[in-house]
């Protein structure tokens, strides 16, 4: 996902010490700024910072109250230079699509001028609700599941992402 993700970014040409000699490669050319959406996407962040190991990371904490299925705000910090600054934001489960819609209108708040989300498993109505709202945000998913239940599950989905990475 990341690297469809990031495919389109400018890459400039270095040179790496490989165990025998000089070697010349690419590094990514833009400014990022890796968005993790608490508490699931913790999950993800090593995985990707590994690839992008010069990116700062901003945090948003968004908690979706199971009853009325709305996305609450809770945390939010970002690095000081963020309006500069790509931002993916991560999430393992894109379902309603309420925190995903919540997340990006906070970081256009913020003035972040870029924006891309990266999703492990997504519903189809909360694909189609964020795309309508906000159709200039790419969406990167490995998955379009069958839909969501009377509860705002993913089915099939993965269960209850947050707690399978921390309970
Ligand atoms: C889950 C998931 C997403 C959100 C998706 O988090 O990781 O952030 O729900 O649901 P939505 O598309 O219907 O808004 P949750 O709110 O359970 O928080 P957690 O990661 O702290 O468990």
């Amino acid at each position: 996902m990341l690297f469809e993700a990031t495919r389109d970014l400018p890459l400039r040409d270095i040179k790496v010490q490989t165990p025998v000699a000089l070697a010349n490669t690419k590094k990514l050319d833009a400014k990022i700024m890796i968005c993790p959406i608490l508490r699931a996407a913790l999950g993800m962040l090593d995985g990707i910072f590994k690839l992008i190991p010069d990116a700062s990371v901003g945090f948003l904490g968004f908690q979706r109250n199971e009853k009325t299925l709305e996305a609450e705000f809770y945390y939010a910090k970002l690095p000081p230079d963020h309006k500069e600054r790509i931002a993916i934001i991560i999430d393992p489960m894109f379902a309603t699509g309420g925190t995903a819609i919540d997340a990006v209108n906070f970081l256009k708040s913020k003035g972040v001028k870029d924006i891309r989300f990266l999703a492990l498993v997504s519903a189809p109505e909360g694909l189609k609700r964020f795309c309508e709202i906000h159709p200039d945000v790419p969406v990167f998913t490995t998955c379009i599941d069958d839909g969501l239940n009377e509860n705002g599950y993913i089915i099939p989905g993965l269960g209850d992402a947050g707690d399978r990475v921390f309970n």
